[in-house]
């Protein structure tokens, strides 16, 4: 099967140290809803079909506990499932109904070479209406992972899971799996976890106005908004209370045509004359705050701790 793959990104699982803390945020401040929640555990939707597109569980330490993405059916979760034996990748969950998920399905879960575990789920619960609020995130879009071999964790995502590559440049290789432009980013860095997580809005009015809510209940933005160079989309990022940078994005590029599609370098994209950070070229430099976070180093380190990092950075 050619076009064995996964076909979208469903949801992201974290780990966390305060519950109550995080869904305060999450509910409160960046406009998820809460549709389900077991000892420990809370699950988010966001204004569209997804069942949830956040969970979080409450632990020791923050961590990302594991990212799904959908199939289109129980078929190809099997046949991935078997791709990934053949090829040697460590299973960690066998194909099974995930009774031990809210929302359920049909699904199982495999590590990658940089020890992140990736569910691969069909069959899922839906929600059959949106919520009608277009300033609060409509799903989740793209998740960037620290990578520390980047050419084996792209191998890993294209051979065991059929994403494709969109483009690559010196710091991020850019990978879809669906029409978005990139579902999955990795960025070169020393260590693998979390680089940040984004959640779609439906257009640049809606992030404007729901970045500015954000803020207005006191949660800074480290940058934006902004246009991206690779994938076209806007940007506006922010740190939830675990110190996991969070992006508010809209308009990505869609790869209508597969087969005419091109992935450009470094050197073409340096070829194309667009002003950075940003295209519109509106946006500063990155706050110190957000370089820490987008490296993990605010991750269990959020309060006294990392305001006195911050602090010995800034004055370094
Ligand atoms: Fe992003």
């Amino acid at each position: 099967m050619n076009d064995l793959r996964v076909n979208d990104l469903r949801s992201i699982s974290l780990n966390v140290r305060d519950l109550a803390a995080s869904a305060d945020f999450y509910g409160r401040v960046w406009g998820l809803e809460k549709v389900s929640q077991d000892a420990g555990s809370i699950y988010f939707r966001t204004t569209g079909a997804n069942h949830h597109s956040l969970s979080i569980h409450e632990a020791p330490l923050a961590s990302l506990n594991c990212v799904t993405f959908a199939a289109p059916d129980k078929a190809t979760v099997l046949a991935l499932h078997a791709k990934a034996l053949s090829m040697g990748v460590e299973v960690v969950e066998a194909p099974a109904g995930l009774a031990q998920v809210a929302g359920g399905g049909f699904g199982f879960s495999l590590r990658s070479p940089e020890g992140h575990v990736f569910r691969i789920s069909a069959d899922v619960a839906a929600h059959s209406s949106a919520i009608e609020d277009r300033t609060r995130p409509n799903r989740l879009s793209h998740v960037v992972i620290n990578s520390v071999d980047r050419v084996q964790h792209e191998a890993f995502f294209r051979d065991s899971l059929g994403f494709r590559l969109s483009d690559a440049t010196d710091h991020l290789t850019f990978l879809r799996c669906a029409k978005d432009h990139h579902s999955i980013a990795l960025a070169k860095a020393k260590g693998s976890c979390i680089h940040h997580i984004a959640y779609e809005l439906p257009d640049l009015d809606s992030l404007l106005f729901g970045a500015g809510r954000v803020r207005e209940l006191g949660v800074e933005m480290e940058y934006g908004v902004g246009r991206h160079g690779p994938g076209n989309n806007v940007y506006s990022f922010f740190i939830e209370p675990n110190g996991f940078a969070s992006e508010y994005t809209t308009g990505m590029d869609q790869i209508e045509d597969e087969a005419s599609y091109v992935a450009h370098d470094q050197k073409w994209w340096d070829s194309q004359g667009l002003r950075r950070p940003d295209r519109w070229g509106m946006v500063g430099r990155r706050s110190e705050r957000l370089l820490l976070a987008t490296s993990g180093k605010l991750v269990n380190d959020w309060n006294e701790s990392c305001t006195d990092a911050i602090s010995r950075k800034m004055a370094s």
